[in-house]
């Protein structure tokens, strides 16, 4: 088993290793003794690994209940975030007890949230069981849900108390969605670690452990220094400026990951053609990202980039942040114009190089 221990606002620990599941409640106990535990889950998860959970909890003796969702995005919603709110209240959890997300990052996000905003605030655990809820979203303390207006726009910043990623429940994942998340983990590689990435040339599932634990580190190291995201946690975003306008195009029919993906893709290229970073640097990333069966290019035009970016949330004032890599293993920040004239690098200049 290896741990990564995350030092923000609360000290946590993250638990990475085959067969945790099993063994949860146990682990559990010694961290947190109370009366009853709540696991929450969704369908898909719940028809593989719930049994384990709930088993290993009762054998520690906590009085286990369980909360099963439709699995997919439409359940980060308010009619589930306050069906939930009322199932714990129906059962008298009090703030005493213990909610456990055992899914990907609509459990996590979804119980996370509610486990921050109930009752004021019951203490909560990650159980993580896609890749990107194992290398980003189970860790950080992100939480939230979605609301008619856009994704996320409904959360709180709320740390669980423990991580416990069973890196066997990774083995029943369509493959679909454990390349997906292979995006975040290229991701990491190229902003912060050259090794990571030279890794990642190998095949991944035989070494899933030790690439989850060096994606936490990464993300723990940030975490740590700007839980909030006021300023270094941007560096995350890397391939998400132009990765959420496809995304947003496509009307989420474009997977995250796979947005993603081709948002690295056209940034280093970009930044190649605008001379601000290698050849070799642009071509590693892409042939990265196609080892992984991510796609590397997008068929929206220019126009309809654009048009999604310039309602982007991290836009301030007339300026856009891209993240850009230089160098696979390191990262800085480049602001862009939005409008055109005057000196300098624009928006529409950076989204017509990254489509060539
Ligand atoms: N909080 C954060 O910091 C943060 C960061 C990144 C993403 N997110 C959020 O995470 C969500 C996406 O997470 P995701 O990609 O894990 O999606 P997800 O939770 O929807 O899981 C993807 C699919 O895999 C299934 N699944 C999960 N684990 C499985 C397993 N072990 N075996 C078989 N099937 C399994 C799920 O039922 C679902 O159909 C988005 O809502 C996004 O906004 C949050
Ligand atoms: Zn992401």
């Amino acid at each position: 088993m290896l741990t990564v221990t995350v030092n923000a606002s609360k000290k946590y620990d993250i638990l990475i290793g085959g067969g945790l599941l099993s063994r949860s409640g146990e682990i559990v106990r010694y961290l947190y003794r109370c009366k009853t535990a709540v696991v929450v889950t969704d369908d898909n998860v719940a028809r593989f690994h719930l049994s384990k959970v709930t088993q290993s909890f009762e054998s520690a003796g906590y009085q286990v209940l369980t909360y099963v969702i439709p699995h997919g995005e439409a359940s980060k919603s308010r009619e589930q975030y306050f069906a939930l709110l009322d199932f714990l209240a129906e059962n008298r959890v009090t703030r005493t007890d213990l909610l456990v997300a055992l899914g990907g990052g609509v459990v996590g996000d979804l119980t996370g949230f509610a486990a921050a905003t109930y009752l004021r605030g019951i203490k909560f655990i990650q159980m993580p069981t896609t890749v990107l809820a194992a290398v980003d979203s189970s860790v950080g303390g992100k939480t939230g849900i979605d609301i008619p207006a856009g994704k996320n726009l409904v959360g709180a910043f709320y740390q669980p108390i423990l991580v416990i990623c069973d890196t066997l429940t990774l083995s029943t994942l369509p493959d679909s969605v454990y390349d997906d998340g292979c995006a975040e983990i290229i991701k990491y590689g190229c902003i912060a670690d050259a090794e990571l990435f030279e890794w990642l040339k190998k095949p991944i599932r035989p070494q899933i452990d030790r690439v989850i634990e060096r994606c936490v580190s990464i993300k723990r190291d940030i975490v740590n220094q700007d839980e909030l995201d006021m300023g270094i946690r941007a560096t995350l975003n890397f391939g998400h400026t132009i990765g959420h306008a496809i995304e947003k195009a496509s009307n989420f029919t474009i997977t995250h990951g796979q947005a993603v993906a081709t948002g690295m893709v056209m940034i280093a290229n970009a930044m190649f053609r605008l001379g601000k970073a290698s050849e070799a640097t642009y071509e590693a990333i892409r042939d990265m990202v196609e080892a992984y069966r991510l796609p590397v290019k997008t068929s929206f035009t220019e126009e309809e980039l654009y048009d999604t970016m310039t309602t982007d949330k991290k836009r301030s004032g007339d300026r856009l942040r891209f993240i850009i890599v230089k160098e696979i293993g390191s990262c800085e920040y480049l602001d862009v114009r939005v409008e055109d004239g005057g000196d300098g690098i624009t928006l529409r200049k950076v989204l017509k190089e990254a489509l060539k």
